[in-house]
């Protein structure tokens, strides 16, 4: 997957070269571009925004800068084809093996889409799911424009709909500075369910939302700390027993705290009987 970045603060984008992240660049499994919006600019003060139509406070980032850079981006020309990707600050450990070897097979190589996908992190998109991530992760070029101060002019994303599949995104019921950190979660979000980033292949398959549902705790040794045991159904050795303990532990979690997707997995008809006994007793039914 190639990842794109336009932005006017490209150093906020520096976390994407470290940890799962850095050691899928070395893996070559994606392939990261942050882009300086900036260099689109053709004034002397490198403006990229202007006060906005009809009044108000703030600025609006400018049609003019915007919408060369977005086309350049979509088709690797201009200042866009000579931004280096970002290098990983993995320590090189997979040196002497092939790129090719490290890198899973992708779905969306084998369906080509003939549009790159353009997400537009602002407050007033659409909310970022779980869902989303997951079919995002098999795109093969997905391209992040951060707006800053008031936003972007909105005829940007209305033109770029020519040249991208695009989506308007909000990460939450907040407001942001801008939309560099929303584009650090969503990458993270998508980039960790591509088939071999994540060290273990199941590690998302129990994750909150997966399967509508908050995922239940997790222990690790020692068995007993400052008093506190671990539940011990996770010690009986009983595979059945302990699937069953960490369902119950999900759907009472889930109940507890997010009523609205237990409300939703109940109508997607997810629950068992014996979840609905279990959400009806308000406590596992064995332990
Ligand atoms: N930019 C500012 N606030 C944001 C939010 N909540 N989500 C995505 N982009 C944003």
């Amino acid at each position: 997957m190639r990842l794109d970045v336009l932005t006017i603060f490209p150093e906020y984008l520096e976390p994407l070269r470290h940890a799962l992240l850095g050691k899928a660049i070395e893996q070559d499994i994606i392939q990261v571009g942050v882009h300086n919006l900036r260099e689109w600019t053709s004034d002397v003060h490198q403006a990229v925004d202007d006060s906005p139509y009809g009044g108000g406070p703030g600025m609006v980032m400018k049609p003019s800068v915007w919408g060369p850079a977005l086309d350049d981006v979509a088709a690797g020309t201009g200042p866009a084809a000579s931004c280096s990707d970002l290098i990983s600050s993995v320590p090189h450990r997979l040196l002497g093996t092939s790129s090719s070897d490290a890198a899973a097979p992708r779905l969306g190589e084998e369906s080509p889409t003939t549009k790159p996908l353009l997400i537009v992190p602002t407050p007033a998109g659409v909310p970022f799911t779980q869902d989303m991530a997951a079919r995002w992760s098999t795109e093969k070029h997905v391209v992040f424009a951060c707006g800053r101060y008031e936003g972007i002019d909105q005829r940007v994303v209305d033109d770029a709909a020519n040249t991208y599949r695009v989506e308007e995104v909000s990460i939450g019921d907040y407001v942001l500075i801008g939309g560099e950190v929303a584009v650090l979660v969503m990458v993270e979000a998508i980039v960790r369910l591509i088939p071999g980033v994540l060290g273990n292949a199941a590690s998302h398959q129990d994750d909150s939302f997966q399967n509508g549902l908050l995922e239940g705790p997790s222990y690790t040794k020692p068995r007993r700390w400052r008093g506190l045991d671990v539940p011990a159904v996770l010690l009986s050795g009983n595979h059945g027993k302990v699937e069953r303990w960490r369902r119950d532990q999900s759907l009472l979690k889930t109940a507890a705290r997010r009523p609205d997707l237990l409300e939703a997995a109940q109508e997607a008809g997810l629950l068992t009987k014996r979840d609905q006994q279990v959400l009806d007793a308000g406590t596992p039914l064995e332990e």
